[in-house]
């Protein structure tokens, strides 16, 4: 197995933009947490995630949180995972009756605040305005086409004028923007746009994300609407090129790697890539964040329960499988007490407060040398819901592809309508790969001038100044 940390960040390279941040490509783990206010929403966009949370008035989920749940569970965030940064997201965030007090509370507390945002409700000026007294950090927004394209994709008429509009007074703020975009079959024929839009705006990072087909999307996706693999790469490899020339960040987001040629494949985040963005969630949080308790707004908040959580997974398996998979899985499950124990790496100090509940945690993932406990609890926490959520798969000709460990595989219900042609199994010189960086070590990714502090060390600070 050719893990390990082979890309042993010895040559890192940091380029200042603007002295608001630098593109590097050195990883570490990310310390931004997520939190959904509630499914509320001026929009209606087909593809959701929520879609008939945000339909259904009275699901648990769509009510939004009182101002007092929402700090409650950004505090833990600080105190109980040590995380500095946090995306507010919905439902549509900027409708959120309290968003203003939110914003400032974070910033009080250590947390730096984005909104991921549709931005339509800031086509009004003076709504703008507040965002930047409050103290936001930057704004995600989610272009999800281009004109009619759009108003079609997000069921409002008008809705296209509005944001470009917002985009505007942004940029006489002098907010920073990062963009995401959804592709879905409709978007295809408006990526050129979008990046243009990308690039006139001064986004810093571009995210072209996969069409999941999970949450509500589960029961909701249709067939027909999944764009082919193909497709996308074709239109995305130039825009890449033309992007990263401007010096932004490009992610292509739960696609699988064989799609897109070598020289792109950096660009491509699966589940173990996410762990290394900054722009992404803290695994261990999100296990807490995504319980109901979490997500809805009359439930009390919860306590920590990271490991016991991962613990009821692999028991459940034990419990519930075929006779193969509970043999599998209670081998597993006992392995870390038969085994001797590995030598993890070090982790550094902002990681403390994670691994304060997880002294007792042992792997059962096999060793991957290099890495920390709290790494290894990443790798194998995104192992369990994999095997659980089973929205993607493993084909049979993946068996043979040498990155099959850090690819998270192909959306089954792609597999089911369109077939195994779009699988190229990838062949790497030195065999299999275990080690989730292996191409992403080449990619330069955004790290804003508030995280130099932890990122860098004094040597690679003063290269910037
Ligand atoms: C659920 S929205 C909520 C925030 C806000 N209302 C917005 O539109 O950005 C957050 C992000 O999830 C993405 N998203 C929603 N459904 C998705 C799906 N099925 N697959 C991939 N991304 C999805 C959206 O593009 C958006 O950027």
């Amino acid at each position: 197995m050719g893990g390990g940390r082979k890309d042993s960040q010895n040559n890192i390279i940091i380029k200042n933009i603007n002295n608001d941040f630098v593109l590097t490509n050195k990883k570490l783990p990310t310390r931004r947490g997520v939190i959904w206010l509630g499914q509320t929403c001026n929009l209606n966009c087909y593809f959701c995630y929520f879609k008939e949370r945000i339909e259904d008035k009275s699901h648990p989920e769509h009510p939004f949180f009182t101002l007092t749940k929402a700090k409650e569970i950004c505090k833990i965030f600080v105190d109980d995972y040590g995380l500095n940064s946090i995306d507010i997201q919905g439902g549509e965030p900027t409708i959120y009756p309290h968003i203003f007090e939110l914003i400032e509370y974070c910033n009080k507390i250590g947390l730096k605040p984005t909104l991921i945002t549709n931005l339509i409700s800031l086509a009004n000026v003076n709504h703008a305005k507040k965002f930047k007294d409050a103290g936001i950090y930057d704004f995600l927004v989610s272009l999800q086409g281009v004109g009619e394209t759009y108003d079609k994709v997000v069921g409002k008429n008008g809705a296209f004028n509005k944001q470009m509009q917002a985009l505007e007074n942004l940029a006489n703020l002098e907010i920073p923007i990062r963009v995401n975009a959804v592709l879905s079959n409709e978007i295809i024929n408006d990526l050129e746009k979008i990046t243009q839009i990308a690039l006139d705006y001064n986004a810093r990072a571009v995210n072209f994300i996969g069409y999941n087909n999970t949450g509500d999307q589960k029961m909701l996706r249709d067939k027909y609407k999944i764009p082919y693999y193909d497709i996308i790469a074709q239109k995305l490899e130039p825009l890449i090129d033309k992007l990263e020339s401007n010096h932004i960040e490009v992610n292509l987001r739960f696609l699988p790697f064989c799609v897109v040629n070598e020289k792109y494949r950096k660009n491509i985040q699966n589940s173990t890539q996410m762990l290394y963005d900054n722009h992404e969630w803290e695994s261990s949080s999100r296990l807490w964040i995504d319980r109901p308790n979490q997500r809805r707004a009359k439930e009390d908040i919860e306590k920590r329960r990271t490991i016991y959580y991962l613990s009821r997974f692999k028991l459940h398996k034990i419990y519930r499988g075929n006779l193969r998979e509970k043999f599998i899985w209670f081998a597993k499950f006992i392995k870390p007490f038969i085994t001797f124990s590995p030598k993890y790496a070090p982790i550094p100090a902002y990681q403390k407060p994670i691994l304060e509940k997880m002294r007792f945690y042992t792997p059962d993932t096999y060793f991957r040398s290099g890495f920390s406990k709290i790494e290894h609890f990443y790798f194998e926490q995104k192992e369990v819901l994999e095997q659980l959520n089973k929205s993607k798969i493993h084909h049979q000709k993946c068996q043979s592809c040498d990155i099959k460990e850090i690819c998270d595989g192909f959306a089954c219900d792609f597999i089911d309508e369109f077939g195994s042609n779009a699988i190229k199994p990838i062949k790497i010189a030195n065999g299999k790969q275990s080690n989730p960086r292996f191409y992403l070590k080449d990619q330069l990714k955004v790290i804003e001038k508030e995280e130099w502090e932890w990122f860098f060390s004094k040597d690679e600070i003063s290269r910037i100044k």
